[in-house]
């Protein structure tokens, strides 16, 4: 079986957030305030994790992406880890880096290879005061074990213009360095995190700063993937890669693959979308959850789950509450 949608796109990749709770505080993800947090109950436990996942790869599901909030806060990871790398997907995981140095064994013993970290800024104060915490040293150390373990890293940098525009140049020079792969975001619009049109810096913009530093001729265009994500170019002579998530000026809809499981057990069909399925509650009373799932995909919009980000009425849960 397989997840098509009325646009023609297979949906192969599953995204599950573990927890919405967070150990930093991003003030692109978290609103200042932080989040209201609901008993446990309202959560999918690690059996439940399991038995949704099951269904997904059921239905085609042949990638599936841990995720949070940060999802080594949840003290079942390790258990829901182990169960996942039994079914037959490929396995990665998206954190903040804070507690790896605690799971480094494990994933390395699960073969779990493919690691996508955050780190916004290498200013330790830039960074502490964006993610509301003093936790830059941890996450630097975690960063650079992860590389030197030979994970598959790949860094999220979320890019905001007269925030962290000054250091692009600076990842960059990392990505000639070490083998990694840095992919710059653009600003995104959600729940409480103040975005405005004009906070964005574009792919374009980051390019046109990069191509000031560095000779045209040595920034080289890397083939494009299937279900891309992010544009992805190299200095020549560099070992890693870095990249663009243009979600706001550049969407990369078209081949969408992606489907979202909440960590309250909502199915989400974009990012953006506020057109929820109960999931976990159709579990727990024994209901048919595969046609929920695929009444789900089946009204999924063409891009950005139909929206105008420029919309003052737009609606969304925080970053956190849905999962990165
Ligand atoms: N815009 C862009 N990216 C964001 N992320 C979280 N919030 C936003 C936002 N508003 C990113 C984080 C993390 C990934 C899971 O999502 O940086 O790397
Ligand atoms: Fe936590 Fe990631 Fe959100 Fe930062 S972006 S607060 S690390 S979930």
């Amino acid at each position: 079986m397989m997840l098509v949608d009325g646009h023609g796109r297979v949906h192969d990749y599953l995204r599950i957030s573990l927890t919405e709770k967070c150990n930093l505080r991003c003030n692109y993800c978290m609103p200042e305030s932080g989040i209201v947090l609901r008993n446990k109950s309202h959560f999918m436990n690690a059996d439940e994790v399991i038995a949704l996942a099951k269904t997904f790869v059921n239905l085609g599901v042949k990638k599936i992406r841990i995720t949070g909030g940060e999802p080594f806060v949840n003290k079942d990871i390790s258990q829901i880890l182990i169960q996942l790398s039994q079914l037959n997907v490929d396995l990665s995981i998206t954190s903040n880096a804070v507690l790896l140095s605690d799971y480094f064994e494990l994933l390395e013993q699960l073969n779990i290879r493919s690691l996508n970290l955050s780190i916004d800024s290498l200013n330790e104060e830039k960074f502490n005061a964006i993610t509301r915490r003093n936790l830059f040293d941890t996450v630097i150390k975690n960063i650079n074990e992860a590389i030197h373990r030979g994970f598959k890293v790949k860094l999220n940098v979320v890019v905001i213009k007269g925030v962290n525009d000054d250091e692009i140049v600076e990842f960059v020079r990392w990505s000639i360095r070490e083998f990694i792969s840095v992919r710059f975001i653009e600003f995104m619009p959600f729940d409480g995190n103040q975005w405005k049109v004009d906070k964005v810096l574009s792919q374009k913009n980051m390019l046109d700063i990069i191509a000031k530093e560095f000779k045209l001729e040595t920034i080289q265009k890397i083939q494009d993937e299937k279900n891309l994500i992010s544009r992805n170019y190299k200095i020549e002579g560099a070992k890693g890669s870095f990249g663009f998530i243009s979600t706001i000026t550049n969407s990369f809809c078209g081949t969408c693959n992606r489907i979202r499981l909440t960590a309250d057990g909502k199915i989400k069909n974009c990012l953006f979308s506020n057109e929820e399925l109960d999931l976990l509650s159709a579990l727990r009373n024994g209901e048919d959850v595969t046609s929920i799932i695929q009444k789900a995909i089946q009204s999924k919009h063409a891009k950005n789950a139909g929206i105008d980000f420029e919309n003052q009425n737009y609606k969304n849960r925080s970053m956190t509450a849905i999962g990165g």
